[in-house]
């Protein structure tokens, strides 16, 4: 367990837009860093509103908004109108959350000039502040090229969804010493090419806990216990808006699933029944307009 002091977050954090050095502070001072996903403005917005740090546009969009079950085929160009909407959703706050773009499958794996101009379409199009790449090995290279061209990189190691078929699906990582050291050493390899945080996904708190003491940069922790230097969490998670189950590290906040089908089913009943609409949901006509449209009609026998 890690003996750093832990102070609680601040009441109200100062306004402004949340830089890369605010979070390295938190990290210093042990302030949790709250990350979360959002796909679009209304989720921007609210996520900026309720004093999250950090949205992440992340490629789960291709599962919990394009339906897909894996998020392999979401495209850089759908990616690329996410998160444009949840920036400018997020921009209207008085603390406007960082934005990080997540690159998917293929807009940075072939070579490094694919990874620059992915990463940079990100900024220039969409209006982000940072992107995010999934593992260590041949991606430590990409991530060296995009923060030499200027743009800022969070890394992501554990379970890595885009190579979920080579751990050997959704499952847990770094449960065996080896495979657990292997972490270690690709943690602080991430952050030596340049990472300024890092995603643990699915990994035991013990190993988190032991990769966020060795690393200067913050760790942001999904299924990976409680000693990272932040949570993150998917927005359809977080508020029960996915029909089916959570995994076991999901805490739902709300249940909008939920709640969603019992309003629509209410606003069916009331089409069926007339109740909706209602005279003050209707625009109103002036008498004389009225009767003068009623006699046109007739005059024209229509
Ligand atoms: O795509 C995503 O939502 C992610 C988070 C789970 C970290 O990568």
């Amino acid at each position: 367990m890690s003996t750093r002091p832990r102070r609680p977050a601040p009441a109200t954090p100062a306004p402004g837009k949340v830089a890369l050095p605010d979070l390295a502070g938190q990290k210093a001072e042990g302030v949790p860093i709250a990350m979360v996903t959002a796909y679009d403005a209304p989720s921007g917005q609210a996520a900026a509103e309720a004093g999250v740090d950090i949205i992440l546009v992340g490629d789960s969009a291709a599962m919990t908004v394009l339906g897909y079950d894996s998020t392999m085929p979401i495209t850089l160009d759908e990616m690329l109108v996410l998160t444009a909407a949840a920036t400018r959703g997020a921009s209207s706050a008085d603390r406007a959350p960082l934005v990080i773009a997540d690159m998917p499958f293929l807009s940075f794996q072939p070579s490094d000039r694919d990874a620059i101009l992915a990463a940079g379409r990100f900024v220039k199009e969409a209006g982000a502040d940072a992107v995010k790449v999934e593992g260590a090995g041949p991606t430590l290279e990409r991530i060296r090229a995009v923060t030499g061209a200027g743009i800022p990189v969070m890394g992501h190691l554990g379970l890595t969804p885009q190579s979920a078929t080579q751990l050997g699906g959704f499952k847990a990582q770094g449960r065996t010493a080896d495979a657990a050291l292997q972490l270690v050493e690709d943690a602080l390899l991430v952050q030596e090419a340049g990472a300024f945080a890092l995603v643990l996904e699915c990994v035991p708190a013990e190993i988190a806990g032991a990769i966020t003491e060795r690393l200067r940069i913050p760790t942001i922790g999904i299924g990976a216990g409680n000693r990272t230097d932040g949570q993150v969490l998917v927005w359809h998670d977080l508020l029960g808006l996915g029909a089916g189950s959570s995994p076991r590290f999901v805490e739902r906040y709300a249940d909008l699933h939920r709640a969603s089908v019992d309003a629509l089913g209410r606003y069916v009943a009331d089409v069926r029944s007339r109740a909706f609409p209602e005279e003050r949901h209707t625009y109103a006509i002036a008498d004389e307009e009225l009767a003068a449209f009623q006699a046109g009609l007739a005059a024209a026998a229509l």
